[in-house]
């Protein structure tokens, strides 16, 4: 394992060592955090600057959101403002480029904020849901956010349109609900399929997803991990590239298109 960071002669090595893992992966699967996002201007939720640090996490807890809707979708309103207006950045953008060129089989991701597919990613898992939908809790129906998020100032907690009253909630995996079955399968089907696994921007703390890069390592792919900061995986992984995303991801593509 070797931790490089930016700027170094090192560092140039680690770049060359994952972009030729890279190049040489056929199935390669990538597993994103929140980090791949900082770039476009979301907020992460730990480490430097993340969202936990000052705002408590009962707030995206699903106890808290029945209990008191107004108060979720008041404290979520400017986040998810952010969310919607946010672009895809050099490294989603990447990510889709490596599909394409038949280096990864997809991405599988922990962000609920849409911006894989937005990047033209094909085939994408995600696991805690999409924040640009909105679903009705009495009766099913959804709606994009963003005609939920224009109407956020006159209408507190949103009513669903389709039964005139069900309460709104972003079709993201609250803490202390489920996560999505089908996406779940899919993703430990792809990282025990995987001939490489390239972390990109997760803290790697988060359980049942963190499983999915060590199921990839357990079924014998490499692992690389591209982040800002150390995670609790980097002993387990070929090479460990301390950096940003959209700095690291474009040159490890350019590295792998050209081998
Ligand atoms: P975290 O916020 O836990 O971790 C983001 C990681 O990205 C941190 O380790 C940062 O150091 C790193 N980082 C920040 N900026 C970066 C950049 N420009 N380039 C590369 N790395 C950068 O995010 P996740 O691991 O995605 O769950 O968190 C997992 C889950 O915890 C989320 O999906 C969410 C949250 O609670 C649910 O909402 C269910």
């Amino acid at each position: 394992m070797r931790v490089i960071q930016l700027g170094t002669t090192a560092y140039a090595d680690s770049l060359f060592r994952a972009g030729e893992l890279i190049a040489a992966a056929r199935q390669g699967v990538a597993f994103t955090g929140a980090g791949i996002s900082a770039e476009s201007g979301i907020q992460t939720y730990r480490g430097q600057g993340g969202l936990w640090n000052t705002v408590d996490p009962k707030f995206a807890s699903i106890d808290y959101f029945l209990s008191d809707p107004a108060g979720y979708w008041t404290n979520a309103k400017e986040r998810g403002g952010r969310l919607l207006a946010a672009r895809p950045n050099l490294a989603h953008e990447a990510l889709a480029e490596l599909e394409r060129l038949g280096h990864l089989a997809g991405v599988v991701t922990q962000n609920v904020d849409g911006l894989h597919e937005l990047a033209g990613t094909r085939r994408l898992v995600e696991l805690h849901g999409n924040g640009r939908t909105v679903v009705c809790l009495d009766c099913g129906a959804s709606e994009p956010r963003a005609g939920v998020q224009a109407r956020l100032d006159r209408e507190m907690p949103p009513r669903c349109r389709a039964c005139g009253g069900g309460r709104l909630k972003p079709a993201v995996v609250f803490f202390g609900e489920q996560m999505p079955v089908r996406a779940v399968r899919e993703a430990f089907d792809l990282a025990a399929a995987c001939d490489l696994m390239l972390v990109v921007g997760s803290s790697l703390v988060v359980y049942p997803a963190a499983e999915v890069p060590l199921a990839a390592v357990e079924a014998g792919a490499p692992l690389i991990i591209v982040n800002a900061e150390p995670t609790p995986y980097d002993e387990l992984a070929a090479v460990v590239i301390a950096g940003k995303a959209g700095e690291v991801l474009p040159e490890l593509k350019r590295i792998a298109a050209a081998a």
